[in-house]
């Protein structure tokens, strides 16, 4: 069960499918073994921690943050990857993320901050957090590896493209900032309650309660580990995206 003190020892990407075969520990069962991690789990878990980051069509999720899971995996399919190799780099992903990429983009959160246990009997639980932190991995990299880079029978995940364009609003209509919120992936970084966000990379809005004028500023701009939007939104959809972290948080 130390999986953490036998991982530490076993950083870099080369290391990574060993590490997991290794960590995932107690029994004999090794993460590549199908049936391990329980995919139905696993996908409600992956809108709500992942989603903010991730285009995967089969969550129906947009986050623009992190590579599109759906691209990134397809090759790996067409190469004839099976579904428990892809299992077992997902899982190992959300091991060891590179959380400060060298071209300073922003990174993906540790596990910690992702899946923070939940600490019994505290009054501090941490925010959104999950029974056990393992499991919460298992089942997550197992619906990922279920479903990125598979056709899918639902509707297409059709606002996908990088290039931010208001999501479809009937026309005519102002920006819609709840949908902004969401598309951007503030959520994976940031906790807002009326959004069912829990991020906590960034401060909670919810605490912090900021201005109109910050979150239009922060926004516009970037700071430290908060990218810029600028590129990717127009000023009146980030005008939007602050009345609707304002309105949301009782601020002016
Ligand atoms: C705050 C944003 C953020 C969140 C939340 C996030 N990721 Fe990521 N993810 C990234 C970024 C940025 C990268 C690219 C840098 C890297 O490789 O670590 C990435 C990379 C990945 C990759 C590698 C993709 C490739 O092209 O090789 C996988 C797989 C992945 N994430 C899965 C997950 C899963 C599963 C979760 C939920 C447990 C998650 N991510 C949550 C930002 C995020
Ligand atoms: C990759 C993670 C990340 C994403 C995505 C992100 N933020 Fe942030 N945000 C941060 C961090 C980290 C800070 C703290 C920056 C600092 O002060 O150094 C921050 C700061 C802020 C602040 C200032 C809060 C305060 O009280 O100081 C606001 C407002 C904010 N973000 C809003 C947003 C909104 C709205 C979005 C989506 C359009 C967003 N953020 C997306 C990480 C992120």
């Amino acid at each position: 069960m130390d999986k953490r003190g036998l991982a530490r020892g076993l950083v870099g990407a080369s290391a990574i499918l060993l590490a997991v075969s290794i960590a995932s520990g107690c029994g004999t069962v090794g993460l590549s073994e199908a049936g391990d991690g329980n995919a139905a789990s696993g996908e409600a878990l992956f809108a709500q921690k992942c989603g903010t980051c991730h285009v995967l069509a089969d969550a129906g999720t947009k986050g623009q943050i992190g590579p599109n899971l759906d691209d990134a995996f397809l090759q790996s399919r067409a190469d004839g990857l099976g579904e428990s190799t892809i299992q077992s780099v997902v899982r190992g992903q959300i091991e060891y993320p590179v959380k400060e990429p060298s071209t300073g983009t922003p990174g993906m959160p540790g596990p910690d901050t992702l899946l923070p246990e939940c600490a019994e009997g505290r009054e501090d639980e941490p925010r959104g957090c999950v029974a056990d932190q393992n499991e919460a991995a298992e089942d997550i990299a197992a619906y990922v590896a279920s479903v990125a880079g598979k056709p899918t029978a639902g509707t297409p995940a059709s606002g996908a493209d990088p290039g931010g364009s208001t999501p479809e609003a009937g026309a005519g209509d102002s920006p819609d900032g709840e949908a902004i919120f969401a598309d951007a992936g503030c959520g994976g970084c940031h906790a807002l309650e009326a959004a069912g966000a829990s991020g906590n990379v960034g401060p909670s809005l919810d605490e912090s309660k900021p201005t109109k004028e910050l979150v239009i500023e922060r926004v516009t701009k970037g700071m430290g580990a908060m990218p810029s939007f600028a590129d990717s939104y127009t000023p009146e959809e980030i005008v939007a995206v602050a009345d609707y972290v304002v309105s949301s948080t009782g601020g002016r």
